[in-house]
């Protein structure tokens, strides 16, 4: 049950309220530390609420007079029905953006009562999991997510062209911004459907990629890279700013590559870009490719390294139920959760074979291992090791289930990290 803080009032936004949806965004803005909407701005971030079928929560707060007649919410909170691909079809989830508090109402409860009328709903509409990515890693625990994945930020220096030790096959070709936004929602629908991990991207990303935050227009300094199979078909793109001729760097926006091909052969064109010296990726994986890949690995330094998504549970049979797990697994688990949200709280026996779990809630069952919904949302995507989190005090139980539970959990293909809601 939603407690509002007294003398303030929760209510959804309605989409086709010009006023009140731009004024939402302002406040979520401003929270951000982001510029004022400007240009096309303004119509785009509506167009994708609208798009994306974003349930807009703001709270408002009585006691405060409208200036100039426009009422501005007190706190703003996104959530998107949208999937998660973990290795077995799309996994519904509620993708949360947009959580702010003016400082002015810090602190009474109303981050809470939105994120608790946010979850309501989410699990209504039959989200399995919660998911969002944090400004500080101190907030969401208490609501039951835990940080399930990590991103790592590379800086690859190119200086006289950094070499791979295969270049992949297939065509590179330069593409403008605008072309890159008409065709890459179809490549990325194609990785969604097979990279382990991939979270389904709101409406309007890439116009929102392409547009400059501070005027509204079009970027002035992007280029876009497409590559095209054997056939023809392009199957990966990397969207980059370039700085200039005085700073010598680029930095990728975007990068999909629905095949190890595409993916090399783009990253064989990124690396030899004549005149740039630094390549800053910023939403790179923790594990990935490019290191291996490149025929010098000490060309890619990790320059920063912060969770990326925090998972809720809210359906633990759905979930279990809806991801993939490495074949080989053959093996039976009963785990207890807690949860003071209740959303996942009970007894559940587990039983993975052939890539598949099969789940029954079980109040009766003696639990081999017992933990919160936040370190079961950390372990669920299988890239955070059960072994780790027990060591860290976050998982009880004997050694022989916790190492069982580890092995049943983990990921069946490398995480992949291409959408940011
Ligand atoms: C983070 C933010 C949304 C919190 O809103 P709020 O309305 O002050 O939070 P609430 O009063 O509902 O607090 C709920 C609980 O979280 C705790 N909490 C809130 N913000 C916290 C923070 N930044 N760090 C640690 N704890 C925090 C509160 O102390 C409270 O604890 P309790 O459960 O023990 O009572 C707000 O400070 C904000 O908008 N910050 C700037 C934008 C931002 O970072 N948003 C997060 C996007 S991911």
């Amino acid at each position: 049950m939603t407690n509002t803080p007294t003398n303030y009032e929760l209510h959804y936004v309605d989409h086709n309220d010009v006023a009140a949806t731009t004024s939402w965004l302002a406040a979520t803005r401003r929270a951000f530390l982001d510029h004022e909407l400007r240009g096309k701005l303004p119509e785009l971030y509506r167009a994708q609420l609208r798009e994306s079928g974003t349930q807009i929560l703001g709270m408002y707060a009585n006691h405060v007079q409208p200036i100039a007649g426009v009422r501005e919410p007190v706190g703003t909170f996104g959530n998107t029905m949208g999937s998660v691909n973990l290795g077995s079809g799309m996994l519904p989830a509620s993708l949360i953006t947009s959580a702010t508090v003016h400082p002015i109402h810090r602190r009474r409860g109303v981050l809470r009562s939105m994120m608790t009328r946010a979850l309501e709903d989410a699990s209504k509409t039959g989200a399995a999991v919660a998911l969002l990515t944090a400004t500080e890693a101190t907030i969401y625990g208490r609501f039951g997510f835990g940080a399930a994945t990590t991103r790592s930020e590379l800086e690859i220096d190119i200086r006289g062209g950094a070499d791979l030790r295969t270049t992949g096959s297939g065509t590179v070709q330069e593409v403008s911004p605008s072309w890159l936004n008409a065709h890459a929602p179809a490549v990325f629908e194609r990785l969604s459907q097979r990279g382990y991990g991939t979270v389904s991207r709101l409406a309007r990303y890439n116009d929102l990629l392409v547009t400059d935050s501070a005027t509204g227009e079009l970027a002035t300094k992007l280029r876009a890279f497409v590559h095209l199979d054997e056939s023809g078909e392009s199957d990966g793109f990397a969207l980059f700013e370039v700085g200039g001729f005085d700073n010598r760097r680029a930095d990728i926006l975007d990068f999909v590559a629905v095949t190890p091909e595409s993916y090399l052969s783009l990253w064989n064109v990124l690396g030899h870009l004549d005149l740039i010296e630094t390549l800053h990726w910023k939403f790179a994986a923790a594990d990935e490719l490019l290191p291996y890949a490149l025929a010098d690995s000490r060309r890619a330094k990790t320059v920063h390294i912060q969770d990326e998504l925090w998972v809720r549970p809210l359906n633990v049979i759905a979930a279990l139920e809806g991801r993939g797990y490495r074949r080989e697994i053959r093996e039976s688990i009963t785990v207890r959760i807690h949860d003071p949200l209740e959303y996942a709280a009970g007894t559940f026996a587990i039983s993975v074979q052939d890539g598949a779990a099969r789940v029954e809630a079980d109040a009766s069952a003696t639990a081999d291992l017992t933990m919160d919904a936040a370190t079961f949302g950390a372990l669920f995507f299988g890239a955070v090791d059960a072994q780790q989190l027990a060591l860290a005090g976050r998982v009880e139980g004997e050694p022989d289930a916790v190492d069982r539970f580890s092995s049943m959990l983990a990921a069946p293909a490398p995480i992949a990290i291409s959408s940011h809601f």
